[in-house]
């Protein structure tokens, strides 16, 4: 098993080299994942003063759609990559957003204070934390008390022929090993209850979760090859153990298995996120992961 150090530095790494193609693909990817964010959203009761914290951003979202409902408010949008987070500025500034700040940092160390933050939100983010515990005591302390977490992950690869149809095709020529179930990997959260428990480990309340349907629409079979192979975590890596004559059979075959999503001129795979909301007891102390009060200071 990596250590916690391990784990960050091959995120950082990923991350990075993941970055471009989350920016040629912004507008696919943040059609896809767009019902998600609105979800959670809708869970976090957003005031236009709102001061909220955005973990594992990325390259925005949620954040900036937040920003955009909180005009006397502020956002705070964190990740472990900058080069991530650089798209993310040039994004907001694109989209005219000012009261968006970022910080390079890791889920399971904020250097924010204790009670700083009315809402936090994790999109896609808990699969890649080396320890989610600790990030998710992170989340509780920098909470003020009544203040929401709300976060979503990816359920099983079977509700997700969006990714799972290219890894299949990965799979018939290199050698994709089972998953660490411990480690870093996009459907590490799958299990119902996952998340909801860490958020009970923190001692967060009314803890829910639910399901909510995605579907990834490219132009044609092809484009769907192309935006997935440079921006998927999972397919990225796995590509990179083949060579140039398997990566060409690999995508032949996906574009042929994901032509069977052909629908009125579009490509239309779908897919399945679930969101998880919870919010921190409105008085008594927060509790660190290893059940002591919390005095941390930023
Ligand atoms: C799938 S992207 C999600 C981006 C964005 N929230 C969205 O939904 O579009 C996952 C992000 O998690 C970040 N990440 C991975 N490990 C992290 C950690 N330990 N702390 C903070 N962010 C991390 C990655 O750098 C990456 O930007």
């Amino acid at each position: 098993m990596p250590s916690a150090d391990e784990i960050r530095n091959v995120q950082r790494a990923t991350w990075a080299e993941l970055s471009a193609g989350w920016e040629k693909w912004d507008s696919v990817i943040m059609e896809q994942l767009g019902p998600v964010g609105a979800a959670m959203i809708e869970r976090l009761d957003i005031a236009d003063d709102q001061q909220h914290l955005d973990i594992a951003s990325g390259t925005g979202e949620p954040g900036l759609s937040i920003a955009r409902l909180a005009p006397k408010g502020r956002v705070v949008l964190t990740d472990l990559s900058a080069e991530m987070l650089d798209v993310a500025q040039r994004r907001a500034r694109a989209q005219g957003v000012a009261n968006i700040e970022t910080n390079v940092c890791s889920a399971d160390d904020l250097p924010f204070d204790d009670a700083t933050f009315d809402s936090v939100s994790v999109r896609f983010g808990y699969m890649f934390f080396p320890d989610a515990g600790k990030a998710t005591a992170e989340f509780a302390r920098v909470l003020k008390p009544g203040g929401r977490l709300c976060s979503s992950v990816w359920v099983k690869p079977e509700e997700n022929p969006w990714t799972a149809i290219a890894m299949q095709a990965i799979a018939t020529e290199a050698v994709v090993s089972a998953p660490d179930p411990d480690g870093p990997t996009m459907f590490r959260c799958a299990a119902p209850g996952c998340v909801g428990a860490l958020y009970e480990g923190a001692g967060l309340r009314h803890v829910a979760e639910w399901d909510v349907d995605v579907e990834l629409v490219t132009r044609s079979p092809v484009q769907y090859w192309e935006m997935i192979s440079e921006h998927v975590s999972l397919a990225v890596a796995a590509l990179q153990q083949v060579n140039e004559l398997a990566r060409e059979r690999i995508r032949a075959n996906a574009i042929a298995k994901v032509s069977t999503f052909e629908k009125d001129g579009k490509v239309r795979v779908p897919g399945v996120a679930r969101c998880i909301v919870g919010t921190k007891q409105e008085t008594g102390g927060t509790l660190r992961h290893d059940g002591a009060s919390s005095a941390k200071a930023g």
